[in-house]
């Protein structure tokens, strides 16, 4: 299996528009890399490709991957694109493959849903992207010898659907967690996740790779940087640190590589020289970089 981190940040990526937070400024001079927005691709041949999740840096990630280059006049070797939930940083990149090619679009019902309520998603033809609604727990074939199963993972509604309460520990069809198996290995990528169950640890466990939600080391760090109101908690991303964050919910676990994705412009980990990403090497954590390459 080969897997690359087309995108490691969370919404807005480092530097943010409109952030001038000292990472986003560190990005901005070269001090620290950049990081576009949440998206892998995965492929168990090496030839056939499934993207899962589409940012808005879609284009400038394709660009820099010649994996996903054409190879063609015209042509991709991107078979399927899977989304994991409804939010903008992983479904506004489908605008950017509006372009007539075939490939399958997956996610679940209610997600379907989601993007079917939008106008602008027809643009991708219903006769070039067959959309394929995906049972929970269910094996499905997402790219020639690449297996995936979507579970449910702790998670919410996106934040363009939220109503005046929100329910941020829902389990069900708006956020999933992915298992690919491929060649006897099995890999995880759940780069949205509201706490850490016992269940999910067991469901992980035994893992090649593990790629995991790291938007926020503590809970409350954008409101005490003053960048907003909303904790993690809130915002449906477990905290990396703490006791009940998912360095210490996962600890424990036998899993090949543990990596973290989905980094928010807030978190420390963003800077390679910051104490707390010592400290998650020595739990035995990686902090994912743009263009990383895993081969399980
Ligand atoms: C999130 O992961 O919380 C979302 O990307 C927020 C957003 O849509 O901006
Ligand atoms: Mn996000
Ligand atoms: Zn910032």
């Amino acid at each position: 299996m080969r897997i690359v981190i087309l995108g490691t940040g969370a919404g807005g990526g480092l530097p943010q528009w409109n952030c001038g937070c000292a990472h986003c400024d560190a990005a901005r001079d070269g001090r620290i890399p950049p990081m576009t927005q949440s998206s892998i691709a995965v492929s168990a041949n090496g030839t056939d490709w499934a993207l899962i999740n589409a940012s808005p840096d879609l284009r400038q990630q394709l660009s820099a991957t010649p994996a996903l280059w054409p190879g063609q006049l015209r042509g991709s070797p991107i078979r399927s694109v899977l989304v994991t939930n409804g939010d903008i940083d992983h479904v506004a990149g489908l605008l950017t493959l509006r372009e007539g090619q075939v490939f399958d679009l997956f996610a679940t019902p209610a997600i379907h849903d989601v993007l079917a309520a939008n106008p602008m998603v027809s643009a991708l033809a219903a006769d070039k992207v067959a959309r394929r609604p995906v049972v929970m727990d269910q094996p499905f074939q997402i790219a020639p010898g690449l297996q995936a199963t979507l579970f449910a993972v702790p998670g919410k509604v996106p934040l363009y659907l939220e109503g005046d309460t929100v329910d941020t520990g829902l389990v069900g069809e708006q956020t999933v967690g992915v298992e690919f198996t491929a060649n006897g290995r099995r890999v995880y990528y759940i780069p949205g996740c509201a706490h850490v169950p016992d269940w999910l640890a067991a469901r992980i466990s035994g893992a090649d790779v593990l790629l995991f939600d790291g938007t926020l080391w503590t809970d409350d760090e954008m409101v005490r940087a003053g960048l907003g109101p909303k904790t993690g908690r809130r915002m449906g991303h477990v905290s990396v640190f703490g006791p009940e964050g998912s360095m210490a919910g996962l600890a424990g676990l036998t899993v090949g590589q543990r990596i973290y994705v989905h980094l928010n412009n807030s978190n420390p980990l963003v800077d390679p020289d910051s104490p707390q990403r010592a400290e998650a090497a020595a739990a035995g954590w990686q902090i994912a970089h743009d263009g990383m390459e895993i081969t399980p």
